[in-house]
């Protein structure tokens, strides 16, 4: 989370000048910035692309986001940009349109079947609860960081939601409990629920990851599903420098996670993953043949549901 660290130079006590670290005011989430702009990009390419289709995206981005997206995406430069960016990000920025629509099959899903209740776990500029027309019965909890969330609750005003209703929740997952806030917020622990914790754990230490994990567990009614992406570790080197820069940028990498550990402490706690699949798997569901040699493998989807 971008808990950012100057520098400032001033004078000790000696009158010598030194180096001294303050913590300054917390920022909104830039990554955030960064996937809706992916998703408002994508929406403005031929439609075999635009798979996670977001109107509202657009709207969403602030001016230094919105200008590149709208130069970028004009029509004969556009499909360029995309195997440009494609190639530049090591295919990170294809993942994001298309693990959302992997997301949204699953949600689709779950209410169908019958689930009322959505709950997004650091939720950024998700769109969902104002595009999805499936939401219409459903009440839709949005938590995140208070930084991010207060902006967040800002861009929507004057937006009509889809969902029967948007509760806004603001809470840290390294200091706060998600529990209480869900409490506080009228969420029903006692019915189905559908969680989606998609591009978030990767910036989460472990033991805020443990804690989330639990207090959706005791939070689920038996039935209930949870949507979550994660960073398995990876070596190469190309990869950690694009890490580096994360860190450098104020969102570190800090919670990759192997597979078979998601699968280990879901089933702890009473989910068992029924899907895990990854970048090639949904191009190989959602986008032509001529496009899936973009596609590298980041994040991971697991989809997993509650015991009864
Ligand atoms: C890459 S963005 C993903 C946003 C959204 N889920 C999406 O896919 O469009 C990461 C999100 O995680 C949230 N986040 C990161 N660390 C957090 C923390 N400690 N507590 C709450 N939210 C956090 C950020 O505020 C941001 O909204």
């Amino acid at each position: 989370m971008a808990r950012r660290h100057a520098a400032l130079r001033q004078r000790g006590e000696g009158g010598a000048w030194c180096t001294v670290w303050v913590v300054e005011p917390e920022q909104k989430s830039w990554t955030s910035d960064f996937v809706a702009a992916m998703r408002a990009f994508y929406g403005e390419l031929s439609p075999e692309l635009d798979v996670a289709t977001d109107p509202v995206a657009l709207g969403m981005l602030s001016l230094k986001w919105l200008l590149p997206v709208k130069a970028l995406s004009v029509p004969g430069v556009s499909r360029a940009v995309h195997w440009g960016l494609g190639h530049i990000s090591l295919g990170l920025s294809c993942n994001v349109p298309l693990r959302t629509a992997a997301i949204d099959a699953a949600l689709r899903r779950e209410l169908a079947a019958g689930t009322r209740q959505l709950v997004i776990l650091g939720a950024g500029l998700d769109a969902r609860a104002y595009r999805l027309p499936e939401l219409a019965e459903a009440r839709v909890f949005e938590v995140d960081h208070p930084a991010t969330s207060r902006v967040k609750e800002r861009l929507v005003q004057g937006l009509t939601p889809l969902a029967r209703e948007v509760r806004s929740i603001q809470v840290d997952f390294e200091r706060d409990s998600l529990e209480e806030a869900l409490r506080e917020a009228d969420f029903r622990a006692a019915e189905p629920s559908v969680w989606i914790w998609e591009g978030v754990t990767m910036y989460l230490t472990r033991s805020a990851q443990l804690a989330t994990l639990g207090a959706i567990a005791n939070q689920s009614a038996p039935g209930s599903a949870l949507c979550m992406t994660y960073l398995p570790p990876w070596r190469g080197a190309l990869r950690r420098v694009s890490y580096f820069a994360l860190g450098k940028l104020g969102e570190p990498i800090l919670g990759e996670i192997p597979r078979e550990d998601v699968a280990r402490a879901l089933s702890e706690r009473g989910f068992d993953v029924t899907h895990d699949t990854d970048g090639l798997d949904w191009a190989q569901r959602y986008w032509p043949a001529s496009e899936r040699s973009l596609v590298q493998v980041w994040e991971r989807l697991a989809v997993a549901r509650r015991r009864s």
